[in-house]
C-alpha cells in the first residue's frame, strides 16, 4: 500500500512515498481501505514540528523532540472495512465507516489498522467519505472542550477562529447544546458564519470582539489570540476561557485565575461521556453537524494540502481522496 511518510521534522518537502505491505487485523482490530482523510493542524504541527509558545517542551514526549515518533500522519479517516481481527463483533467487511487515530496518527496511507472499541463508527449515509473525514478532528475536539464548559442552555458562547476545522464545528455544536453564539472571523467567511448557525458574526479584520461592549460565558478560541489578559474583561462572572490553541503561560496561569478569581481557563478538553465518534455520526444524522469541507485534493497532492493548512486560514478540513 501506499504511505506518505517523513523521516524528518521540515515542511512538506520532507515527505516521501513508501510502499509497505498491507497490514494485518489482530485481534480487536478492524482494518479500514481510506477513502478519504484529512491534514489537520495536529498533522502540521507533528511535521513541523512546531507548537504554540512553550507547548513543545510538553508535545515533544508525544511527537518526538528531535526525530519524528510519528512517521506515518493523518488522524481522520472514512473508508470501507475490508477486513475483520479475531473477536470483533460491532462491523461487517464491506461497512462504510468514519473514524479518527487521534495521535496514534497513520490514516495518510491507503490502509489503516483500528481498534473497533475506540474512535470507530458507521458512516453517516448522508455524507461522502470526503465529507464523512471532514467530522472528526474539528468534531471530537469541539464536543470534548464544549464539554468541559458544561454550557447552560441560552449560554453566550463566542467562537474566535469560526470557520476553520474545529471552530465550524464548535458553531455549531454549541447552537446544537442551546447556545446563542457569536462566531469572529475575518470578512469572506462571514456568511458561512451566519450559514452554520452563529447568532452575530463579528470581523476581526475591521472589529475587535473585546471592544464592541458585549461579554460572554464561554470564549472559546482555536486562533490562538484570545489570551486571557485580552479577554477577561469581557468573560462574565464563572465564564470559561476555552484555549484550544492555547501556549504553556495560559495552561500554567489557568490553576492561579481559578484560585483568584471566578473564571476559568480550561486547557484541555473532558473525555465526552460517550464515544464521541458516536455523538458526532448521530449529530450528522440529524443534520445538526454538517463538515466544513475546505479543499479537496488527490492523495498525490499532499504537500499542497500541507501548504494549505499552513497559512492558519484554512476554510473547515483539508481533505485528500485517497480513491
Ligand atoms: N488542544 C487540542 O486538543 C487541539 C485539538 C485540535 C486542534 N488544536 C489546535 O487548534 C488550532 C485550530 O485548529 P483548526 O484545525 O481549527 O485550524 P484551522 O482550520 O486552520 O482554523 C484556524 C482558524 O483561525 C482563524 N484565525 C486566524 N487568525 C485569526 C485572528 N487573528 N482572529 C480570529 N480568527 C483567526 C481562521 O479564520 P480566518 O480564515 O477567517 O482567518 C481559522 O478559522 C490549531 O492550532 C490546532 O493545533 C488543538
Amino acid at each position: 500500500m501506499k504511505v506518505s511518510f517523513h523521516r524528518r521534522f521540515g515542511g512538506p518537502e520532507v515527505l516521501e512515498w513508501i510502499e509497505r505491505p498491507e497490514p494485518t487485523p489482530g485481534p480487536g482490530q478492524i482494518l479500514v481501505r481510506v477513502r478519504a482523510t484529512t491534514v489537520s493542524a495536529a498533522d502540521w504541527r507533528a511535521l513541523t514540528n512546531t507548537f504554540p509558545g512553550g507547548v513543545r517542551l510538553v508535545a515533544g514526549a508525544r511527537f518526538g523532540y528531535f526525530t519524528p515518533r510519528h512517521t506515518v500522519l493523518g488522524n481522520d479517516f472514512a473508508g470501507v472495512v475490508t477486513a475483520l481481527g479475531p473477536g470483533t463483533t460491532r462491523f461487517d467487511v464491506g461497512d462504510a465507516v468514519v473514524g479518527q487515530t487521534g495521535l496514534r496518527f497513520g490514516t495518510h496511507a491507503e490502509y489503516v489498522l483500528v481498534p473497533e472499541a475506540r474512535g470507530l463508527a458507521k458512516k453517516p449515509e448522508n455524507l461522502s467519505f470526503e465529507e464523512a473525514a471532514s467530522l472528526p478532528f474539528g468534531g471530537v475536539t469541539s464536543l470534548s472542550f464544549l464539554a468541559a464548559a458544561k454550557l447552560a442552555p441560552g449560554a453566550e458562547v463566542l467562537v474566535n477562529g469560526a470557520t476553520g476545522a474545529v471552530g465550524s464545528a464548535a458553531v455549531q455544536i454549541s447552537k446544537h447544546l442551546g447556545a446563542r453564539v457569536t462566531a469572529v472571523c475575518r470578512t469572506e467567511h462571514t456568511e458561512l458564519a451566519k450559514t452554520l448557525g452563529a447568532d452575530e458574526v463579528v470581523d476581526y479584520t475591521r472589529d475587535d470582539f473585546a471592544k464592541v461592549g458585549r461579554s460572554w460565558e464561554v470564549i472559546l478560541d482555536t486562533a490562538g489570540t484570545a489570551t486571557y489578559g485580552r479577554v477577561k474583561s469581557v468573560l462574565r462572572p464563572n465564564g470559561r476561557l476555552l484555549l484550544v490553541n492555547g501556549t504553556l503561560a495560559d495552561g500554567l496561569r489557568a490553576p492561579w485565575v481559578a484560585m483568584t478569581s471566578d473564571k476559568r481557563i480550561v486547557v484541555a478538553g473532558a473525555a465526552p461521556v460517550e464515544d464521541p465518534m458516536e455523538q458526532l455520526v448521530r449529530l450528522a444524522d440529524r443534520g445538526a453537524l454538517r463538515p466544513t469541507v475546505g479543499r479537496v485534493l488527490a492523495f498525490a497532492q499532499i504537500a499542497d494540502a500541507y501548504r494549505e493548512v499552513a497559512s492558519g486560514h484554512k476554510l473547515g478540513s483539508t481533505v485528500l481522496s485517497v480513491g
